[in-house]
């Protein structure tokens, strides 16, 4: 999509609409994910109708596309398959957009024309015109909006929570905040969101913040000032139950986040162990050096970036050069994993992401534990995080990890939300402001 359209340039509805088609074309049929469509995307389809048909049309793709099947007669030929995203754009709009059905109809046919397509306009109409007449008679289920293996495998997993994680994934995530108490109080926050009439709730952790209406991050007060971080409710706990734990005798403790980047739970330890310790050492590593670039700017708007409490660095932490041998007093493994439990925020996942590809993460998962175990000083403490909801990523890593490790202790876990699980603690999606995220909390037993 690079390239087609210039930043400076001003789009019509039609042609932020064939531009959709084209991006679901790029999710559907080339397996881009809507993050790498964000990163290429001109500045001039930064608009809210290009974010609302491209995230709404990707949540709902399933249930739409086998709605669209009921229209049509035979399947579009292969080379107008961007015809087909085109009806499904309008059918988006007509089933779940607050614009009045002529406008959609209009504009969704008018779209036509940037795509090449001027031909098409008589059956885009029509067939859009007998979806519109039906529309009242139209609702979308789990069932037509899930691939069968995940409806499969949550049911098995969650027999009690199935169907209120399956519909979870359909709303739009909550916008979270996390205050930088660094450089203000979860208080006087609230007072400078109070007095620009922005609607909030405070929830636990002690810092976030969950918006009422999500918003542009940098149109919040004290965003260029990093009073504030986005981040999702679910992530703000691990810098907490580190905090927690680790042992009173130490003053200054040492400690590595594995695969830190963007640095979301990096940043909220390092402003929360600040306010206990006079001194600690916090080592941020990831693999992929663009995200620890970005981490550095983040970094930078928050105000930690010259701390040299914070080191950054790159390096792939399954190998052994990656840590040395008992070092650290907390090792935080905030895991790479399929993001299951991410599906309303990064609802892409759920069309792209591959049953067979679940081992291939949990494999991954198992390498960075074993190799980065060495790194922890007896006595110390080991955070696992995912934000999966798949037992093979969370408990059943643990439990393969823990019965080679007999020096491994599984500690206790108590968190507002959620579950306990086996070896740690499971949050869901379809609990009030959470995403579905796993954590477990292993200690290095003394004299091992
Ligand atoms: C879930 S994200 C981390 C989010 C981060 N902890 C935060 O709070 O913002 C997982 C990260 O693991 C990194 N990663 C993947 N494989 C890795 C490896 N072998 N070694 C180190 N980092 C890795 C990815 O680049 C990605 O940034």
């Amino acid at each position: 999509m690079a390239g087609q359209i210039s930043d400076s340039q001003k789009l019509s509805d039609a042609q932020i609409i064939a531009q959709v088609c084209k991006g679901l074309e790029q999710v559907v049929r080339n397996g881009r994910t809507l993050d790498w469509l964000r990163a290429r995307q001109s500045k001039a389809l930064a608009s809210p109708l290009h974010q609302d048909l491209m995230y709404g049309c990707v949540r709902h793709f399933l249930s739409l596309q086998h709605e669209l099947s009921q229209y049509l007669a035979k399947p579009l030929r292969n080379k107008d398959h961007d015809l087909q995203m085109l009806l499904l754009v309008g059918a988006y709009q007509l089933q779940f957009s607050r614009r009045p059905a002529h406008a959609v109809v209009n504009n969704t046919v008018n779209a036509c024309r940037p795509l090449g397509k001027p031909w098409a306009r008589g059956l885009v109409n029509g067939v859009l015109r007998k979806m519109q007449r039906n529309a009242e008679h139209q609702a979308t289920t789990s069932a037509t909006n899930n691939p069968q293996w995940l409806i499969e495998k949550i049911t098995q997993q969650y027999p009690n929570d199935a169907e209120a994680v399956l519909r979870a994934n359909d709303q739009r995530a909550p916008m979270v905040l996390r205050v930088n108490t660094s450089k203000i109080s979860t208080a006087d926050y609230c007072s400078e969101l109070s007095s620009q009439e922005i609607a909030f709730s405070v929830c636990e952790p002690n810092e976030a913040i969950v918006l009422a209406k999500p918003q542009p991050a940098s149109s919040l007060p004290g965003w260029n000032e990093g009073q504030i971080a986005v981040q999702e409710l679910s992530a703000q706990f691990p810098a907490n139950l580190v905090l927690q734990n680790i042992p009173a005798a130490i003053n200054s403790p040492v400690l590595f986040d594995a695969c830190c980047a963007p640095g979301g739970k990096l940043y909220q330890l390092h402003e929360l162990l600040s306010k206990r310790y006079a001194a600690h050492r916090l080592v941020g590593n990831d693999k992929n050096p663009k995200r620890l670039a970005e981490t550095l700017q983040i970094g930078q708007r928050l105000g930690h970036a010259d701390d040299s409490k914070i080191t950054l660095r790159s390096a792939d932490a399954t190998t052994p050069d990656a840590i040395s041998k008992g070092t650290y007093d907390v090792l935080i493994v905030d895991a790479p994993c399929s993001g299951s439990g991410t599906i309303r925020r990064n609802p892409d996942i759920r069309l792209l992401l591959q049953p067979n590809q679940i081992a291939e993460h949990q494999s991954l998962q198992l390498a960075l534990l074993f190799n980065l175990w060495r790194g922890l000083k007896q006595g110390g403490t080991l955070l696992y995080s995912t934000c999966s909801v798949f037992d093979e990523e969370n408990d059943q890593v643990i439990e393969q990890f823990v019965d080679e490790h007999s020096e491994a202790c599984i500690q206790p876990l108590q968190l507002p939300f959620g579950t306990a699980t086996r070896f740690g603690w499971q949050m869901l999606p379809s609990e009030p402001n959470t995403d579905g995220f796993y954590y477990a909390l292993i200690q290095k037993a003394h004299g091992s």
